[in-house]
């Protein structure tokens, strides 16, 4: 057999670590200077490509490399913030930059504690039918390294809560299906996403849990919050740079309308008689979407309606047209023609 033959079959070690610019790797991050990075040189097949209209925010996501970059995790990373702040974005961002397989979880109130684990699946071997064990996504993780991320964890029952306890801890994990304990690969690196702090009875998010403090005490929590006007400038510009600069300039005005009346000028809840309904990111990268998608002999609130108006509550109707007609005034009964006339 040649040399080179056995090199094609040779396994690859997918831990293998490279030093690489930081400038190179997240050019939005760092400028280029001689800062350098680790990541793993080859690419898992359970490596997923990231959104590339995604643009992070900066100190965010510093702090989470900062996380993932340390010898150990003491706590995990728990990322919390309002719906459509990026905090799934930002763990898949880091996770498809630095060449970490990524396993997600997607929690929900009917999980059970074998969901994470696995379990026996039938299979045909050679005609016969066999039993193969297929381990879930968190113990994927758990064997393998890479990101485990537990998307959305506030809405975890009580008894799922307590089998990620070990999870989160990087402790020795029982699968009580397999009848094996595994190890936390080195690695492994758990990142956590949360709309609450597990405070439970959200009236906005009615399906989060309560949590105890001593699972939650075990995340390093970073705070995701909606872009400022200048980050949602850019985050539109790259997603939709063909529509008029003063219609993606009324969207985010729109937006932050929204925002100010859900949540109050700082952010912060402090409003009286708070509307419920959110206009996240996800909401303003959507209409920007729709609105082209219409064509150009549809008229904005058409749009805006399908993504936004029709899932608003009879409650906060009168407040949210309001704001529509304050921000937009005529213009949102105009077509995407009109609109692309208007100097
Ligand atoms: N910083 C950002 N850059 C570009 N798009 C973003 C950004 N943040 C949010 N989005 C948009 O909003 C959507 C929702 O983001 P996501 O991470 O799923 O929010 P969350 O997990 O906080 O609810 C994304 O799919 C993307 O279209
Ligand atoms: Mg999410």
């Amino acid at each position: 057999m040649s040399a080179l033959a056995i090199n094609a079959t040779a396994p690859i070690d997918y831990t293998e670590m490279e030093q690489v610019s930081a400038h190179l790797v997240f050019p939005e991050l760092f400028e280029p200077s001689t800062v350098m990075l680790k990541r793993r040189k080859h690419r898992h097949p359970d490596c997923i490509a990231s959104n590339p209209m995604y643009i992070p925010e900066s100190e965010n996501a510093k702090l989470a490399l900062v996380w993932l970059m340390a010898p150990h995790q003491l706590l995990s990373l728990g990322l919390q913030g309002h719906t459509g702040t990026g905090k799934t974005e930002l763990a898949l961002y880091l996770a498809d930059k630095l060449n970490l397989p990524t396993y997600i979880v997607k929690v929900h109130a009917r999980m059970n504690p074998q969901d994470l684990e696995g379990s026996y699946v039938l299979d045909v071997e050679n005609n016969q039918t066999v039993t193969r064990k297929e381990y879930g996504p968190a113990a994927k993780a758990y064997i393998n390294g890479g990101i485990l991320l537990l998307d959305e964890f506030d809405k975890a029952s009580g008894e799922l809560t307590s089998a990620m306890h070990l999870l989160v801890e990087g402790k020795p994990w029982p699968l009580e299906m397999f009848k094996e304990t595994i190890t936390k690969h080195p690695q492994c690196f758990v990142i956590g996403t949360a709309n609450t702090y597990g405070t439970g009875h959200d009236e906005r998010y009615i399906t989060s849990n309560q949590m105890d403090q001593a699972f939650l005490s075990r995340f390093m929590w970073i705070e995701t919050v909606y872009p400022n006007v200048i980050q949602e400038s850019k985050i539109l510009e790259k997603f939709a740079p063909r529509l008029p600069l003063h219609l993606r300039n009324d969207i985010i005005k729109l937006a932050n309308a929204f925002r100010d009346a859900a949540l109050g000028v700082n952010r912060d809840g402090d409003i009286e008689d708070p509307i419920q309904c959110i206009f996240s990111t996800r909401v303003v990268v959507a209409w920007a979407y729709y609105i082209q998608a219409f064509g150009v002999f549809r008229t904005l609130r058409k749009s805006l309606d399908s993504v936004f108006l029709k899932s608003v509550s009879p409650e906060d109707a009168e407040i949210v047209n309001d704001i529509v007609s304050k921000v937009f005034g005529d213009d949102i009964d105009k077509t995407l023609k009109d609109l692309l006339a208007k100097k």
